[in-house]
């Protein structure tokens, strides 16, 4: 451990709260591609272009064609050191509020409760029609899922691009955030808002900010320690330090 990492360690042993933001970086190590960078293309497209209500409603058998892809590598997925890690975490901090922006649900598979899922999950599906929701996890899914109750095409459980947030979970993260004495970023490019607005919340508070990413992103500049590796890694280390 570096000196770093070593002062990094003490905020947070020394933390009654913490909080935690997560992104696609933290279940890379599970298999799982990101969204940005060394995500690339799937069958030809940018999956960005994929997350928008505009591209299921001109094409939605495209769009769950992708949406299956996920969900089938999410269940061969396990999770990784740093999910186990923050799982870990939760136990010995008294107070630790788990933010993530990741649908596929690896840190609750490792353990961690409570999960605030800003962009909601890759398990459950809505229906277009009665906005029903219900979970579907584990099932193989055909190309135009139907609604149990209605009949109606149903959609992904997850936020697209454009849309607003499951009501109360941003106020949720906003309000852990300002209590937090540290608050841990980890794995996310920190360019989708307002998940990345949480680190100028934290700054607005008195939670130092601990980046943890394989590279710096545009938040590097104002957190007080960014670690840079990868954080199946880092994050047992600090864990267990
Ligand atoms: P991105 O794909 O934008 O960013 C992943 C981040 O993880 C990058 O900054 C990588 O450098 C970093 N990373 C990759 N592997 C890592 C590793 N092993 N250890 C540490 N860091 C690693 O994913 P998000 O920031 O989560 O939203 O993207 C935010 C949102 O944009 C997603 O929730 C999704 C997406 O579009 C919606 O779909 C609404």
């Amino acid at each position: 451990m570096d000196d770093l990492e070593q002062r990094a360690a003490r905020l947070i042993a020394q933390a009654r709260r913490v909080a935690v933001l997560t992104g696609a970086g933290v279940s890379a190590e599970s298999g799982i591609p990101t969204f940005r960078g060394m995500g690339g293309l799937w069958r030809g497209r940018d999956p960005l272009s994929l997350a928008t209500p505009e591209a299921f409603a001109a094409d939605p058998a495209l769009v769950w064609d992708f949406y299956n892809w996920r969900r089938r590598i999410v269940r061969e997925a396990a999770p990784n050191p740093a999910h186990r890690a923050l799982a870990e975490l939760a136990q010995r901090v008294p107070h630790l509020t788990l933010i993530t922006q990741n649908v596929d649900r690896l840190h609750q598979r490792a353990g961690s409760r409570d999960v605030l899922e800003l962009h909601g999950n890759l398990d459950e599906v809505r229906c277009t029609r009665c906005g029903v929701t219900s979970d579907r996890a584990n099932e193989e899914l055909p190309s135009l899922p139907h609604c149990d109750s209605c009949g109606a095409l149903v959609r992904p459980g997850v936020v697209w691009f454009g849309e607003s947030l499951p009501p109360g979970i941003f106020e949720a993260a906003e309000a852990a955030v300002q209590s937090a004495e540290v608050f841990l970023v980890v794995g996310t490019s920190a360019v989708v808002y307002p998940a990345a607005g949480l680190v100028g919340t934290a700054r607005g508070g008195r939670a130092a900010v601990i980046e943890i990413n394989l590279e710096p992103t545009p938040v590097s500049g104002v957190v007080d320690i960014g670690l840079y590796g990868k954080a199946g890694e880092i994050v047992p280390r600090l864990v267990s330090a």
